[in-house]
């Protein structure tokens, strides 16, 4: 590859990015960082990008979640402990609906940073520059708060190497083990329609294990059933942050993003001609695209060359996120130009980011009922052409929260309030996420190629 370099981003047009008062302090801060640890290895995202050629392949599933910005003041334990263990609920769902390998990909250990569709907000006649996200600045409304602080960023890295290494523990210390299936279900989904089915499925990895254990085939002796592969993956919106965090790995020589596993490039900074895609087509990371409904089949062929020239499987995800009436419109022409192209790519779909509307009450919401129709639309047009719907990305919570409207737990819009707490897009609770991953493996089901006549007769 010619002329990439890590800052070499710097001289492109940047979207989004913050305006610091302070340049020096700015430059001493990344200066810094650029001295710390990685997150993450080489080794790691190349293991991750394998899964995903599996995907690509249509031999395996992605399932992607988790908060929508993570927080400074809610970075606590047991919030980590039950967003991994709803996420662990939804991959059991899927692999057992779905027969296939999960690959389970966290939006969390370093999803920090936002894009805004307003540089300032006003409230009360005050206008104040946007909050960005607690690695730029807080979410308070004062003048102060508002200011970007490059300091933020050394303290969103120790909070990522922190929740990493919860993450890490509890994907490989034993919480995982799928002996402890039923041990998953949070206290307040037990009352909801989904607990039960989840149960049903439980019960029948009960009888799995059972029957592997008279095999000889145990939690003890094999990893794969005591054990979990979970990695990490956030927008990575704030390039200093990111440039300061890329290594070249020992091993292959080549330039790695060291502050996740995968990386996504947002709706908002796709730009072909701008710093972020020049950014992202230089680390070999797998990394991922948002795609909305102005993404014109041309700027996606342009992408797709500058983002994966050597065509590599596993290299680059399409997210999807239209919004439930759009999909029709727009994934049928980006399907044509990929298979035209002859590209391979993991298609997966974000049901939350086109849904979004106002509630009569003011808060940010997202109705449950288009969320899923989002999902069936994906998976009806990927049918429909013949291509494999390979993954789900969702903004999720392990917490009883009400942000999003409807579901079996029917959070209504008078009750958005009682406890909105997100950062910054409406989530899915815990038993929304449930019942989501029930219709995401009915989907799959439906997708399995079917036996052959003969074969399905006996
Ligand atoms: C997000 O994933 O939180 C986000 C901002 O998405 P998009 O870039 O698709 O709008
Ligand atoms: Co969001």
């Amino acid at each position: 590859m010619t002329d990439w370099t890590p800052a070499s981003w710097r001289d492109f047009e940047a979207q989004q990015m913050p305006n610091y008062p302070d340049a020096d302090d700015l430059t001493a801060t990344e200066a810094r960082l650029s001295t710390f640890p990685p997150l993450v290895f080489a080794g790691e995202a190349r293991d991750l990008k394998s899964h995903l050629a599996q995907v690509a392949n249509g031999k395996a599933f992605l399932i992607q979640g988790g908060d929508c910005a993570e927080s400074f003041a809610e970075h606590h334990a047991d919030h980590i402990r039950d967003f991994f263990r709803v996420f662990l609920q939804m991959a059991v769902v899927l692999t057992h609906g779905g027969s296939k390998p999960v690959v389970k990909v966290g939006r969390i250990a370093g999803q920090f940073a936002k894009p805004r569709s307003a540089d300032t907000e006003t409230v009360d006649g005050v206008t104040l520059p946007s909050y960005r996200g607690d690695i730029v600045n807080d979410i308070d409304f004062t003048a102060d708060a508002r200011v970007p602080d490059p300091n933020r960023m050394i303290m969103a890295y120790r909070q990522a190497a922190a929740t990493l290494n919860l993450l890490r523990a509890f994907a490989s210390g034993g919480y995982a083990n799928l002996e402890r299936v039923h041990e998953w279900t949070m206290g307040f989904v037990k009352d909801t329609k989904s607990y039960a089915k989840y149960e049903e499925v439980a019960r029948k990895i009960d009888e799995s294990i059972d029957f592997m254990r008279a095999m000889g085939i145990t939690p003890e002796n094999t990893p794969a059933l005591r054990e979990t592969k979970f990695f990490t993956s956030h927008e990575a919106l704030l390039l200093g942050y990111e440039e300061a965090l890329t290594r070249r790995d020992s091993i292959t020589n080549e330039w790695y993003a060291t502050s996740g596993h995968m990386l996504w490039i947002g709706d908002r900074t796709r730009n072909p001609d701008h710093a972020h895609v020049e950014y992202f087509r230089g680390i070999n990371n797998p990394i991922a695209l948002k795609c909305g409904p102005t993404m014109t089949n041309d700027d996606l062929k342009r992408l797709l060359d500058a983002l994966n020239p050597a065509n590599e499987p596993g290299r680059l995800t399409l997210i999807t996120r239209f919004g439930a009436e759009k999909v029709a419109d727009h994934l049928p022409r980006l399907i044509e130009v990929v298979k035209k192209e002859g590209r391979s790519v993991v298609w997966c779909c974000d049901p939350m980011h086109g849904n979004t509307i106002k509630a009569s009450t003011g808060y940010k919401t997202r109705p449950f009922e288009l969320v899923l129709d989002e999902v069936r639309n994906f998976f009806d047009v990927h049918r429909q052409m013949g291509t494999y719907a390979g993954g789900v990305h969702v903004e999720m919570t392990g917490r009883d929260v009400t942000e999003c409207v409807g579901g079996l737990s029917a959070v209504t819009e008078a009750s958005l309030k009682d406890r909105y707490h997100t950062h910054c897009d409406p989530r899915l609770n815990a038993s929304q996420a449930l019942e989501l991953a029930f219709l995401v493996a009915e989907e799959m089901q439906d997708q399995r190629p079917q036996r052959p006549r003969s074969f399905a007769a006996i």
